[in-house]
């Protein structure tokens, strides 16, 4: 089948991208050399739905060493890179993908991977399962499950399992200690913050950062902010992240009030409307408005665009500014789609490694467990958090202790 990309001539430098995250990637190193060769997804195909970067790309091409057919279309209009995709095309792995695509060509591409008929499948924010459970359900009989990437993703799982109409088992990758203590924390607080400096190229220490959303994701996110010398401040709906972010050093209150104090805003709550028109009359002159959820939905734009009184216009690549009729000009990253993609390269690689492994390992047990397991949503066995944590430890250069025998009866004695 053909591939839908922007230009196969971008390959060369969506090669260079994917042969530097090779390098810092040793978990799908390690798994490419073990099951490479005994090509264990021999002749079953795959769609992979994920933001198409770097790492997604490599991630796909380990399926495909071990002789899976992938097909791979992104999971957001704005996070994928036309070079990496070309380059993915060129490696021989099926890609339906381009940068800025209308709703209309993200479904398509996402219904022509269908149309190959996957066993198997990696979604990422619940688009393709929503497809398939929607409009493709002829191919429901074909599947043997799939595993799902983050955690707007796994809400929409958890919400079609209990209406108990989930029709295939899917395996919620994002609820894995390994998944995301580390991704979503570290990989979304430095990555966001990445994107945010790149895209403005303006300075973080002394501002003041309003970060929505005291999760996993918000927690790396404000960490990073104060790593950066801002001063952070945390709006939250449940009262346990509440006190959580007072005793991590942070002022917690409503977005009603933290909208007047805000020189930076990144969103990450995973809900709606969480700045509003309620909110944006509020805002300094020059705000930095961002949106690290999975997505446009956290920050209204509808809102703005009624707002503003004058024309939106590109102030500098990735930013649209604002004119509120107070005269204040608001600053909109990446459309208010995820920053560290729509405005930057995504997670760094060696904390991808960890998610993808886990990926991948999702996968294999599908396999190996096809036809014993239900419609159902489950998590990776806790042995798998703690074989891929213990490779990457070792792969990092670090040692741990070991139980003694007498430890070991010690802690486990009745
Ligand atoms: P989480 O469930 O751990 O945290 C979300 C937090 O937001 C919760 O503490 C919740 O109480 C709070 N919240 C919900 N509605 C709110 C509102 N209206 N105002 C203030 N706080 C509110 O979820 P996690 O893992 O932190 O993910 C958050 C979002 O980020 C999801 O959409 C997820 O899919 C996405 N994500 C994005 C990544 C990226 O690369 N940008 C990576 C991983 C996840």
């Amino acid at each position: 089948m053909d591939s839908m990309i922007k230009d196969i001539a971008l390959a060369p430098s969506g090669h260079q991208k994917i042969a530097w995250v090779k390098e810092h990637m040793p978990l799908l190193n390690i798994l490419n050399e073990r099951y490479g060769g005994k090509k264990i997804f021999d002749g079953l195909n795959m769609v992979v739905t994920i933001h198409l970067e770097a790492k997604t790309a490599y991630l796909a091409q380990t399926l495909k060493n071990c002789g899976a057919n992938v097909v791979v279309t992104g999971s957001n209009p704005l996070s994928t890179q036309d070079d990496v995709a070309a380059a993915l095309a060129d490696s021989g792995v099926t890609v339906f993908a381009t940068h800025a695509c209308t709703q209309e060509e993200y479904d398509l591409y996402l219904s022509k991977a269908l149309d190959t008929k996957p066993a198997l499948i990696i979604d990422d924010g619940g688009d393709l399962v929503n497809m398939l459970h929607s409009t493709r359900r002829e191919l429901i009989p074909n599947l043997i499950g799939g595993s799902e990437e983050t955690t707007t993703g796994v809400h929409r799982l958890k919400a079609l399992n209990e209406q108990g109409k989930l029709a295939f088992p899917m395996i919620a990758v994002n609820d894995a200690y390994c998944k995301y203590l580390f991704d979503n924390r570290y990989g979304t607080g430095q990555s966001s913050w990445d994107g945010i400096m790149r895209t403005t190229n303006l300075v973080v220490a002394g501002k003041t950062v309003v970060v929505a959303g005291y999760g996993w994701c918000g927690k790396g996110v404000a960490m990073r902010a104060k790593g950066l010398g801002a001063n952070v401040i945390v709006t939250e709906i449940d009262p346990i992240k509440g006190i959580e972010a007072v005793f991590d050093g942070f002022r917690v209150m409503p977005m009603a009030e933290a909208a007047k104090y805000g020189d930076f805003f990144v969103t990450v709550t995973g809900c709606k409307d969480v700045i509003t028109k309620e909110h944006f009359p509020l805002m300094k002159d020059g705000a930095v408005l961002s949106n690290a959820g999975h997505f446009d939905v956290e920050i209204n734009v509808k809102d703005l665009e009624a707002m503003t009184v004058e024309a939106p216009y590109e102030v500098r690549k990735n930013i649209t500014t604002y004119t509120m009729p107070n005269g204040h000009k608001l600053n909109l990253l990446g459309e208010g789609r995820l920053v560290n993609l729509a405005c930057g390269d995504g997670h760094p690689a060696e904390v991808m490694d960890l998610s993808f492994a886990m990926q991948f390992l999702a996968m294999k047990y599908l396999l190996e467990h096809k036809g014993e397991l239900k419609n159902n949503l489950y998590v990776l066995p806790e042995e798998l958090n703690t074989e891929i944590a213990a490779l990457k430890l070792e792969a990092m250069g670090y040692g741990i202790d070991t139980l003694t025998p007498e430890q070991y009866a010690y802690l486990h004695a009745e």
